[in-house]
């Protein structure tokens, strides 16, 4: 069977004066995962949601919830997160002394384990962990906001981490989260993402929410 793309609408850039609508045309328009980026202020200077919105997007929606934690120690809240309805959990290499653990105890809870690469971090740290996860997520931008400029020598880092994985003939897909656009998006595909997140490209899309999907869409392999 070929690769499976999918497409994860990070709610960071979404209207939160009316969610359950944008979550709603988000599905309709044909996401596959729903992002939702959490950040404490420490680890990333921004601060926006926890479990409870968690909680709250769970009833909104039967899409897999991709939760993306940057977060200081975040094994102490991945309990809440999973019981919280989170589908995937993803933590970052950086500053995590007991990921290894952090990832099993992920697994345990019933939640896809994924790990994470800021700019910064080579594509090898990840390299004793890639056993025990579904997911890597290549940063694009540095973690803290959408919006920003897609960071254009990341894509090498994505073809890395594409050799890493293919050595191991195992399914894990690869994301990419920053920056994400119609112009951005044939790098990274080319280079061997096959889960892309975007908020800005989808949830501000001149043209509305479905548009942003289909635009995006539209440069996925058929
Ligand atoms: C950044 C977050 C991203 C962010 C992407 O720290 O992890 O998920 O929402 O936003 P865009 O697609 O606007 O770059
Ligand atoms: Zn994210």
């Amino acid at each position: 069977m070929g690769m499976q793309y999918y497409l994860s609408s990070s709610i960071l850039s979404a209207d939160f004066g009316c969610l359950a609508d944008q979550i709603r045309q988000a599905e309709e328009g044909g996401v596959d995962w729903i992002h939702v980026d959490v950040m404490d202020g420490h680890f990333v200077p921004n601060i926006t949601m926890g479990p409870f919105i968690v909680e709250a997007v769970r009833k909104l929606t039967r899409l897999p919830i991709d939760v993306h934690l940057m977060i200081e120690k975040p094994e102490r809240y991945i309990q809440d997160f999973a019981e919280a309805g989170a589908s995937h959990l993803s933590v970052h290499i950086e500053g995590n002394p007991h990921v290894y653990r952090t990832l099993e105890a992920i697994r345990s809870l019933g939640c896809r384990p994924g790990i994470v690469l800021n700019p910064g971090t080579p594509a090898v740290a990840i390299s004793s962990v890639l056993p025990l996860v579904d997911l890597v997520l290549v940063m694009t931008v540095n973690p803290g906001y959408s919006g920003q400029s897609f960071i254009p020598t990341m894509v090498e880092k994505v073809a890395e981490v594409r050799r890493l994985i293919d050595q191991d003939l195992s399914p894990t897909w690869i994301q990419v989260d920053g920056g994400i656009t119609p112009e951005t998006l044939p790098l990274v595909i080319n280079a061997g993402a096959n889960a892309i997140v975007a908020a800005t490209a989808i949830f501000k899309h001149p043209q509305g929410i479905v548009s942003g999907i289909q635009s995006l869409r539209s440069f996925f392999p058929v």
